[in-house]
């Protein structure tokens, strides 16, 4: 048997990963999709799995709060949404480890992250669901903020994730419309509707706020990920389409947005400061849920074991009954 070796990549030269940086910026900035195959910078790389593992988690962890309202949904009608929407969350989940599968990681390892606490996910999912309304304000702040970060991502200059993005944003804005709908239906009921409908959006909001990251001033991969075309706006930018898309919608419904410092400016609506040492807190592990979300995906983990071996023995088997045939 002759072999030269063939697959294994050749050590590169300077001047050869000059001339491939060049060729890798050259790409990006013409819009054209970097692909799995196409050779990228490590730091690109990196940024990506970092990027699309925390994307994945946010959505597997974004489950629990809604996944608490399931068996307490007020109808029939409402339990099937709710079923439908944290099911597709999920589906994002699974689309966005694949994703990242295409980078080198594999789901196996970054789940392992998770679990162990060492992954980050987005802050927003440390905060509890007290109220029905909570669902309804988690769909229309929390998928609508997510929409507003996630658009932009459909352009995202690695192919595999922009691709996810596209079905991904499609079904985040049913999410959204239903838990708009949740608030209206609460907003036009009794008094104490209208105040359950209050108290989300009052314990909502700022989280809501914070989910488009850090000020620019304190973003430590802004310019890169901007330079990459992996982000098309800044958190800055983001928050405050953010907030003039969704204020006019709180006033729609009759409900005061919790912000002594908003105000209309004839072209933006001006709006105070997160806490922003809240959201370090929260995202370091100690918001009011975080210990909880862990446990039960762990506990999720766990229990699911059997599925795991099982899955495992199916296709031993065969593939042993494909060999004797
Ligand atoms: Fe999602
Ligand atoms: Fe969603």
């Amino acid at each position: 048997m002759y072999t030269q070796g063939l697959d294994q990549a050749e050590p590169l030269g300077d001047e050869d990963l000059s001339r491939l940086s060049e060729r890798f910026e050259a790409k990006v900035a013409a819009e054209d999709k970097v692909e799995p195959t196409d050779w990228m910078p490590d730091a690109y790389r990196t940024l990506l799995v970092r990027q699309i593992a925390q994307h994945a988690h946010s959505e597997i962890v974004g489950m629990l709060p809604e996944g608490n309202w399931l068996s307490r949904a007020p109808s029939l009608r409402r339990k099937g949404i709710l079923l439908a929407k944290v099911q597709d969350e999920a589906g994002h989940g699974l689309y966005l480890y694949c994703a990242a599968e295409t980078l080198g990681i594999s789901r196996d390892e970054m789940v392992e992250q998770l679990l162990a606490g060492t992954a980050k996910y987005s802050s927003i999912f440390n905060y509890p669901t007290l109220t029905w309304a909570d669902c309804g304000a988690i769909g229309w702040l929390v998928d609508g903020a997510a929409i507003m970060n996630q658009v932009p991502l459909c352009r995202c200059s690695y192919g595999p994730y922009a691709r996810a993005m596209v079905r991904i944003c499609r079904e985040e804005s049913f999410h959204q419309r239903q838990g708009f709908e949740i608030m209206t239906v609460l907003s036009q009921g009794t008094p104490e509707q209208k105040a359950m409908a209050q108290d989300a959006l009052d314990r909502w909001w700022w989280p809501s706020l914070m989910m488009f990251g850090p000020p620019d001033a304190q973003s430590t991969h802004n310019d890169r990920s901007m330079r990459w075309k992996v982000k098309r706006f800044t958190n800055d930018e983001l928050r405050q389409k953010f907030v003039d898309m969704t204020v006019p919608q709180a006033h729609f419904l009759g409900l005061t947005v919790p912000d002594p410092d908003l105000s209309y400016n004839g072209e933006h609506w001006v709006f105070g400061e997160p806490d922003w040492s809240e959201f370090k807190r929260v995202l370091s592990g100690d918001g009011p849920c975080n210990r909880e979300r862990l446990a039960a995906r762990n506990k999720a983990h766990d229990d699911g074991a059997w599925v795991r071996e099982a899955a495992v023995a199916h296709a031993e088997k065969k593939r042993s009954r494909e060999r004797v045939a």
